[in-house]
């Protein structure tokens, strides 16, 4: 972060983002959108940036996960002759891997990464690929599990996946990793609370080959061995 700020005259981002940013710099102009906005925050950024100024989006996790990157992208393919402007994407720590590493190595085998959100995309096209991944036997790591909005599709995604999947699969609850009010919990499909799941919540669901156990200190360990048993 701090390198990618270096020289920046403009942060654009989601307002909660920018706070995150930790950037105290009165020189560098800030500019809050709304979750929602990200097109259009893309569009300023780069309309910005084409102006000569050099423009910081930040974005949470990896840009290019679910992330900022992929608006900036987009609006550089669509309006590709309103923004000569030289782009850099920086890798990020996805939520994916940051709740991984707090409880062992849950997504040592084939994963797979699911965004719940039926804001872009239908909810029968979540449900399709639930249900491939499922019978493909991935672990998944379901990204925007809930929403004040959205309540009952977390419930429903647990009912796809346990149609595949006994309800001893271990799962992984991370909220807020990395910041106040980090919490992980590991459950299991069958004795998940979805209630304790929300916006700010990562589940990742494990396939039919990941473990759980304690050590000699009573730490609680989840992992995916990276060889399969097929593999004999
Ligand atoms: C729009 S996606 C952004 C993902 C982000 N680009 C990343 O790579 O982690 C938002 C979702 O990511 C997950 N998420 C983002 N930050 C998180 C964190 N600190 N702890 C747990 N989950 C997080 C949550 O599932 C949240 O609903």
């Amino acid at each position: 972060v701090t390198s990618s700020l270096a020289g920046a005259t403009d942060l654009v981002g989601y307002g909660p983002y920018l706070e995150l940013a930790g950037c105290d710099d009165d020189a560098i102009a800030r500019h809050a959108f709304d979750n929602r906005e990200e097109a259009a925050r893309a569009r300023f950024a780069l309309d910005l940036a084409a102006q000569g100024r050099n423009v910081v989006v930040v974005s949470s996790g990896d840009p290019g996960i679910f992330g900022m990157a992929t608006a900036i992208v987009e609006e550089l393919e669509h309006a590709r002759d309103d923004f000569d402007v030289d782009v850099v994407i920086a890798p990020g720590v996805t939520a994916a891997s940051a709740v991984a590493a707090r409880v062992g190595a849950p997504l040592g085998h084939d994963f797979c990464c699911l965004s719940l959100s039926d804001l872009r995309k239908p909810w029968t096209l979540i449900e399709r690929r639930l249900e491939a991944v499922g019978v493909a036997d991935l672990v998944v790591a379901l990204y925007n599990p809930a929403s004040r909005r959205r309540e009952s599709q977390l419930v429903r995604a647990l009912e796809i996946l346990g149609r595949h999947r006994a309800p001893e699969t271990p799962v992984v609850l991370g909220t807020a990793i990395g910041r106040d009010g980090e919490a992980v919990c590991v459950t299991t499909l069958g004795e998940l609370d979805a209630t304790t799941v929300d916006m700010r919540t990562i589940v990742i669901v494990g396939s039919t080959t990941t473990r759980v156990f304690r050590d000699v200190h009573d730490r609680q360990w989840v992992y995916t061995p990276r060889s399969h048993p097929d593999d004999a």
